[in-house]
């Protein structure tokens, strides 16, 4: 099935190119229908139009509540056909308005090893926590922060002299690879829910164990 994607954004939008670019070189059979953003700034609203699709401010401010501002997000989102919710650094929590608007089909990425360092500006915490490994997760979204069932993770080593933007700058990356790849995963059909779990059919083989620092023996 090729997705109409309605991405919502805050701020640079690194991961919105990720997936425009994916569906530009055919590996995502997907569309970005809409790029909707609560901040009037944000990149991400440039790169939605360069790249030729409509980028909307629903500005949170001309809204009372959280809910309010979701119920007009859905609006925009339906106008343009949306049918698969992509949230790439979007800052707000959603509500149940947009999760019941579009069930199973609100995706999120964030850039920790959930459900560990749920939350915003974690790469500090993550170091300071002494952690060997982080990463970047994607996920379905549920009414939750960031508790959603998990599609797709990538792991990265946290190394000794890292400061939280290498750290960011690592998972950055890895983010770049797993949001298209979910998305397609999505496309094709092939992520079924059993309880929490996502599982992918058919399966594909998994990675080998990684160690930090290295097992030398
Ligand atoms: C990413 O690290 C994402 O995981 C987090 O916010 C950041 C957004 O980056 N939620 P960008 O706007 O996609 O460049």
């Amino acid at each position: 099935m090729n997705l109409s994607l309605g991405v919502l954004a805050s701020g640079s939008g690194s991961n919105l190119q990720s997936i425009l670019d994916a569906c530009a070189g055919g590996s995502l059979d997907a569309r970005v229908a809409v790029v909707i953003s609560d901040n009037p700034d944000a990149y991400a609203l440039q790169r939605g139009r360069a790249a030729g699709a409509a980028a909307v401010v629903v500005d949170p401010r001309t809204s009372a509540s959280r809910a309010e501002h979701d119920g007009k997000v859905v609006a925009v989102l339906r106008e343009h056909g949306a049918d698969t919710v992509v949230l790439a650094g979007y800052m707000k929590l959603v509500t149940p308005v947009l999760l019941d608007a579009f069930p199973q089909r609100v995706i999120n990425i964030h850039p920790a090893l959930l459900p560990s360092f749920p939350g915003v500006h974690i790469h500090g915490e993550v170091l300071e926590h002494g952690v060997k490994f982080s990463g970047c997760t994607v996920h379905f979204v549920d009414a939750g922060m960031d508790t959603g069932p998990i599609i797709i993770q990538a792991v990265v080593p946290v190394r000794d002299d890292d400061t939280p933007d290498t750290l960011a700058a690592r998972v950055l990356r890895e983010e770049h690879r797993i949001f298209p790849q979910a998305l397609q995963y999505l496309a094709e059909g092939r992520l079924r829910l059993a309880g929490r779990r996502v599982l992918l059919d058919p399966p594909c083989p998994s990675s080998g164990t990684l160690h930090n620092p290295t097992v030398c023996s």
